[in-house]
């Protein structure tokens, strides 16, 4: 037994110089592989006496075993570093925040027009929606505005490649004044369907909605939204357009200390025609006169296109810009930051 000593020293010795499980199989080869040095003794065994083969045998035998038990202890060794190493790689640091989902919420544009909604639906106002992608007809023509008038260049259009049967060109409306036509034209046929009583026939709408135009700066986006208002009846008359935009207005911005101004203008749909401006009496931007929307009553033309008597019909319409208002109610002073939708932006209206 004392000769093999070496023999198994030198194995326990090159097994825990092996740094890997190959290193330590490679090792294993040289003592009780197929020509490793304890192979090799086993082999010499035949050519011994009986007596010298049972001592001798027995010998090798013990340090065979002796070798294999320090290789199995390697092995485990090199697996439980290789599982720490692994768990080390992989580990987790519990102390991170989770990644959560978080609650969405209303673009701070949508709040602006569910507020409108509401407000003028207390009013009375019906609300309305309509075709985004219009006739130049319903954009222009019914409106007072005929084909190559000037007016028609504050508007520079997107046109789309569609010709109506009716050889009407279609473009991505540039205002909800459309609206006005639609809905009214609407009304016509159903107080036929319904019969309703003259006395009754009123038209009192606003169509919210998104509107294109060639234009983008600070405040000005080739998409926004704007608001159409319309009241038309037998005795609607300018200063109720004052009443009911003033009206509006304190409601929105829930404040009774806004001045409005209506300075005279033009559009071709309404004659007279004034733009509103707002006035805030305190705050970052008081003083200043801000315009919020153009107006007036509405021209006796475009009564006439929507299938009514202008001499029964009169009123008031409007157009606003929600984004506009959303500026103003927030104190953001760049319209893009609505349309980038950057979700830190977005996140401080929730
Ligand atoms: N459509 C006009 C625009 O986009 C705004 C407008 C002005 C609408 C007067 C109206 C109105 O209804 O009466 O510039």
């Amino acid at each position: 037994m004392n000769d093999l000593q070496p023999i198994v020293d030198g194995a326990r010795e090159a097994f825990s110089k092996a740094r890997t499980p190959a290193d330590l199989e490679n090792a294993k080869a040289r003592f009780t592989g197929r020509s490793g040095r304890i192979t090799e003794l086993m082999k010499g065994l035949a050519s011994l006496s009986v007596e010298e083969r049972k001592t001798l045998g027995a010998a090798i035998n013990q340090a065979k075993q002796a070798i294999e038990a320090a290789l199995n202890e390697r092995r485990q060794q090199l697996a439980d570093e290789e599982l720490q190493a692994q768990l080390k790689a992989e580990a987790l640091d519990v102390s991170l925040p989770g990644r959560r989902r978080e609650p969405g919420g209303l673009h701070p544009v949508s709040r602006t027009m569910e507020r409108i909604e509401q407000i003028f639906a207390s009013m009375g106002f019906d609300v309305a929606d309509g075709p985004e992608v219009e006739s130049d007809w319903h954009s222009f023509t019914s409106l007072n505005n005929p084909p190559n008038h000037p007016a028609r260049s504050m508007q520079d259009t997107f046109y789309v490649d569609i010709q109506g049967d009716d050889g009407i060109w279609y473009n991505l409306r540039p205002h909800t004044s459309p609206m006005q036509i639609r809905y009214a034209q609407a009304q016509v046929k159903r107080w036929a369907r319904e019969g309703t009583p003259e006395a009754k026939r009123e038209i009192r709408v606003i169509a919210p909605g998104r509107t294109y135009r060639v234009d983008s700066d600070a405040t000005h986006s080739p998409m926004f939204h704007q608001c159409e208002g319309l009241w038309l009846g037998e005795n609607v008359s300018f200063k109720d357009l004052k009443v009911v935009f003033t009206d509006f207005c304190r409601t929105f911005f829930e404040s009774d200390d806004l001045a409005l101004r209506f300075r005279p203008s033009f559009f071709p749909f309404t004659e007279p025609s004034a733009e509103i401006d707002i006035q805030f009496q305190h705050g970052p931007l008081a003083g200043r006169w801000l315009e919020v929307a153009g107006s007036g009553q509405v021209h006796p033309q475009v009564v006439r296109n929507m299938g009514l008597d202008p001499e029964r019909f009169i009123g008031f319409a409007f157009g606003m810009g929600p984004d506009r208002l959303t500026m103003l109610r927030y104190g953001v002073n760049d319209l893009r930051l609505f349309f980038e939708n950057d979700i830190r932006f977005l996140r401080q209206f929730q």
